[in-house]
This record gives C-alpha cells, sequence and structure tokens, in this order.
C-alpha cells in the first residue's frame, strides 16, 4: 500500500488522479491533499478519501474548512505546510499539480525527502530545472513526468537512450490552430479555454491556445532528458493521439499513442515500472479520423519560439519567461490585455530584465519576483 499527497487535489490533475486512485483501494491510500481557496471542494474530498492532512494555503479557506470536516483530518495552512506533507515520513508518493510556479517549492521539498515526484507542475522544472535534477539525484527521489508527452518519451526510452537522434513532442496547436492571425486580438478568455481534445485548468488551456504551454515543455523535456534544445522538436498534431516520439540513428522511430486522457499517464506514474487499469477506453485505430503532422508555425504562435530562445539563451532567461507568462496569462483571464498582448508582454519582459547566470533558490525567487514587478509595469503601460 503506497501513501499518495496530492498537491493541487482540486484541480484537474487532482480530480484525475483521485479517480486512478479510487479503482485501486488495494494498492494506494490518499494521506495527504492541498488546494488554495476552494474549502468547499476540499470537504467533499475529505469525506471521501478521509485523508490524515489537508492543506489549504489560504488561511481564511483552511479556518472555514476546519470548521467542516471529521477529527480524523488534521487541516494546515500556509504555503510551507506544503512541504511538510511533500516531506512527510509517511508520504510515498507526491502529486505535484498545484500550478504555476507557486508549486516550486513543495515539488522540491518532496524531491529532497527522497519521494516519488509525479511532476504535473512542469513550471517547478522551467523556473528551477538544474536544482531541481540535482536535489533529485543527491536524494535517490524518483521523478516520474506527468504531461502526456513527457510520459510518452519516458516509456518510448525505457530501453535507453542510445543511438537517440531527437525527441519530438506532439502539440495539438490548442483553439486557434485553423484562426487566421490577424482575428486573434480579438479572442476571449471563454474561447482560449476551450480546448479541442483534453480539459484542463484555466492556465494551461491558455499556454495551449499561445502554444507556450509546448514551449514549457521543451524545457520541461530539456531537464528530464538531459538533451539540448537542438535534439528537441515540435511537431503539431490535432488529433493528439500520438503523444510523442523518439528517433533513432539507425532510422526508426517509436512513439507512444492514447486516447487523449490524463488518467492513463497518471496511472503509469503510479504504477511504474508496472501498469495498471486507468479507466480509459483503448485506441481504437480504425475508428479514428486520419492522423495528420504539421511544423508549428513559429510567426503566428511567437511564445513558442520565445521558449526555444530561452532555453538557448539559459541562466535566467527561463525563470523571467516564464513570470512574465503568469502575469500576462492572468491578465489576459481578467480581461485587462488582449491575446496577442501575451507574447509582447514577455518579450518585452524578456527585453528589460537583466541576463544573469542563476544557480541557488534565493536567486531563482528573487529573478521571479523582479520579473513578475517588470511584466506588471509593462501591463500598466498597455492599460
Ligand atoms: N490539466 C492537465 O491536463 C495538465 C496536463 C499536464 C500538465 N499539467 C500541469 O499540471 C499543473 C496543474 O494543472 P491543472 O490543469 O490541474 O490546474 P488547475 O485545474 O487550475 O488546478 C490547480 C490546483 O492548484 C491549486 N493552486 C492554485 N494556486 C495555488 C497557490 N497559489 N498555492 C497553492 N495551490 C494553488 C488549486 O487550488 P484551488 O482549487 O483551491 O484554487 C488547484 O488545486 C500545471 O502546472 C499544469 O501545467 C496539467
Amino acid at each position: 500500500m503506497k501513501n499518495i499527497t496530492v498537491l493541487g487535489a482540486t484541480g484537474s490533475i487532482g480530480d484525475s488522479t483521485l479517480s486512478v486512485v479510487a479503482l485501486h483501494p488495494d494498492k494506494f491510500n490518499i494521506f495527504a491533499l492541498s488546494a488554495h481557496t476552494n474549502w468547499q471542494k476540499m470537504q467533499t474530498l475529505c469525506e471521501k478519501f478521509q485523508p490524515k492532512f489537508v492543506v489549504m494555503t489560504d488561511e481564511s479557506a483552511a479556518e472555514a474548512l476546519s470548521k467542516v470536516v471529521s477529527n480524523n483530518t488534521e487541516v494546515l495552512h500556509g504555503a510551507e505546510a506544503l512541504n511538510t506533507i511533500a516531506a512527510h515520513d509517511k508520504t510515498d508518493y507526491v502529486m505535484a499539480a498545484i500550478v504555476g510556479s507557486a508549486g516550486m517549492a513543495s515539488s522540491l521539498a518532496g524531491a529532497k525527502a527522497g519521494k516519488r515526484i509525479m511532476l504535473a507542475s512542469k513550471e517547478s522544472l522551467v523556473l528551477a530545472g538544474d536544482l531541481f535534477m540535482q536535489t533529485v539525484r543527491d536524494n535517490n527521489a524518483e521523478l516520474i513526468p506527468v504531461d502526456s508527452e513527457h510520459s510518452a518519451i519516458f516509456q518510448c526510452l525505457q530501453s535507453g537512450k542510445s543511438g537517440l537522434s531527437k525527441i519530438q513532442l506532439t502539440a495539438s496547436g490548442g483553439p486557434f490552430l485553423y484562426t487566421p492571425q490577424k482575428k486573434l486580438c480579438a479572442v476571449t478568455p471563454d474561447e482560449a479555454c476551450a480546448h479541442p481534445n483534453w480539459s484542463m485548468g484555466q492556465k494551461i488551456s491558455t499556454d495551449s491556445a499561445t502554444m507556450m504551454n509546448k514551449g514549457l515543455e521543451v524545457i520541461e523535456a530539456h531537464y528530464l532528458f538531459g538533451l539540448p534544445a537542438e535534439k528537441i522538436d515540435v511537431v503539431v498534431h490535432p488529433q493528439s493521439i500520438v503523444h510523442s516520439s523518439v528517433y533513432y540513428a539507425d532510422g526508426s522511430t517509436l512513439s507512444q499513442l492514447g486516447n487523449p486522457d490524463m488518467r492513463s499517464v497518471i496511472s503509469y506514474a503510479l504504477s511504474y515500472p508496472n501498469r495498471i487499469a486507468s479507466g480509459v477506453e483503448p485506441l481504437d485505430l480504425t475508428n479514428n479520423p486520419p492522423l495528420e503532422f504539421y511544423a508549428p508555425d513559429l510567426d503566428k504562435f511567437a511564445c513558442l519560439r520565445q521558449a526555444f530562445d530561452a532555453l538557448k539563451q539559459g541562466g535566467n532567461a527561463m525563470g523571467t519567461l516564464n513570470a512574465a507568462n503568469e502575469v500576462a496569462v492572468e491578465h489576459f483571464l481578467n480581461n485587462k490585455i488582449s491575446f496577442l498582448d501575451i507574447t509582447k508582454v514577455i518579450q518585452h519582459t524578456l527585453d528589460t530584465v537583466q541576463h544573469t547566470d542563476i544557480s541557488s533558490l534565493e536567486a531563482i525567487i528573487a529573478n521571479d519576483t523582479t520579473a513578475r514587478e517588470t511584466a506588471r509595469a509593462i501591463i500598466k503601460k498597455y492599460a
């Protein structure tokens, strides 16, 4: 029996994780859960899973929840408490699914404590990739990707990297793949969040619409698989059936396929190196539309190019890119800037924040703060 701690339990990845766990009560026990403000949904989760600990990072949400949960569940609050449950002696596996940079410290705390980290929160690697990977190695933690593309590559690379020539991440192209570039200035948050294949939280949905999500995934892949930008390729595949591919020197290509449902990825992370049922329907290749593949348009989806450039630049550029993107997406979702302003805010922030090499957690956090302040100041000029 493995004790699972789910960070970001009330989100889309949290939902999928809990639904896979519920299929296997003989294998997994929910030990701890976290959320930010949504105490009402957490109350329902507590009734169903009876965790030992719950963390609400928002204090008033924790107060409201503690009045309604049973005495068997201890309610904690604050960001520090996330580290406590991630690193707790009784936690075996940590699902790191807090959206944005808010998930970084707790993912790191779990890695430091030598846990199996099932990493959905790609921003942790984008911000602190070198430090994160070093912490995983130093503490014999296990790092299992929970992104469909990286899980696909992780699965394809099970026999090693010998003869590997490149990896190729597939991208659905998001809701605006076929929208003419000149019409993008008027698209709304609702339209940006209406992903054709995947059901996800608002931030990652917007990132998919700008293709920044793919850009963050390129950086994530660089750290997870130890490959330079030149060996990481992106192909647009609107059906989201081929989740990613690995190319070898002998002309062979290995791909992983499946219906677009994160429960497959999550069940693999939970059961690795074995496989268990996830509740996902098997693929029916005879009953699918034709599979299409295109090169991405880096002018229309400039965020993808910006992410490649930041990776090549190294140092603080990736953290600056991530911070500017989080601020810009938040303002777009609140109707404060237009969809096309997102890429402009990111570029302006990258051009303004001084480029440095950083390695310590303190420097990473300081750069994140500076980049956010810079992005906000830039947005004020747009308003
Ligand atoms: N959704 C997918 O299919 C998918 C696929 C691959 C990777 N990912 C990655 O997985 C992560 C989660 O995505 P999601 O779609 O599940 O997001 P989501 O639905 O927006 O859920 C986010 C979760 O994080 C919590 N949270 C938000 N802000 C927080 C803060 N400041 N401090 C602590 N907790 C906070 C939320 O709590 P409240 O509910 O209380 O706000 C919620 O539990 C992201 O990094 C995303 O890129 C997602």
